[in-house]
């Protein structure tokens, strides 16, 4: 993925899409395109997720994710990993709404889509509390149009 960083956001975006399957159709490199350019309004690091949000997400990533992705997010014979550096580099760039759809549309793989919004989004703010990010005052909303505003970023 080194290679494709390099690229810049509007090649990253694109790849990214192609990659995780979220073209559902219609021009993505415009869609994404948007979204990076004009309308994302915070970051990662703005604080976008509380940690009672996260804490909701721990259990229902306990009870739906785990047995796959490992109760450290390392993955194992069954998922890969969604904690680290190499995980969050892929979605760097990308809005926090576009994670949220991937993990709705596939996860967890053997239900996709049996959560409701508000667990989906939970366990997105816990995979981010668990990727070191701030906790702040505000829960991430459920709602794929207002986490498209949030950009995600690199961990400092
Ligand atoms: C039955 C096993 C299983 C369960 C349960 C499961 N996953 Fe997965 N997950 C996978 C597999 C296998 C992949 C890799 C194939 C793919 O990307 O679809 C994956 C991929 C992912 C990815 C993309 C990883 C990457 O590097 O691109 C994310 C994010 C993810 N899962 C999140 C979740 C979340 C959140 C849950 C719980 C709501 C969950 N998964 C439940 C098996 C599982």
């Amino acid at each position: 993925m080194k290679r494709l960083v390099l690229a810049g956001s509007v090649g990253l975006a694109l790849a990214c899409a192609s990659v995780s399957g979220l073209a559902t159709g219609g021009p993505v490199g415009e869609a994404n395109g948007a979204v990076v350019g004009q309308e994302t309004t915070s970051t990662l690091l703005d604080g976008v997720f509380t940690s009672a949000q996260a804490r909701r997400g721990r259990r229902v990533y306990s009870e739906n994710c785990a047995s796959c992705h490992g109760a450290e997010l390392k993955g194992g014979e069954m998922a890969p990993g969604i904690a680290g550096s190499d995980f969050m580099v892929f979605w760097t760039e990308l809005p926090v709404g576009a994670m949220f759809e991937r993990i709705k549309v596939s996860m967890p793989e053997d239900g996709p889509g049996r959560l409701t919004d508000e667990e989906y989004t939970d366990v997105v703010a816990y995979i981010l509390d668990a990727n070191s990010y701030p906790a702040g005052d505000t829960e991430l909303p459920a709602d794929k149009a207002e986490l498209d505003k949030i950009m995600i970023v690199a961990a400092e």
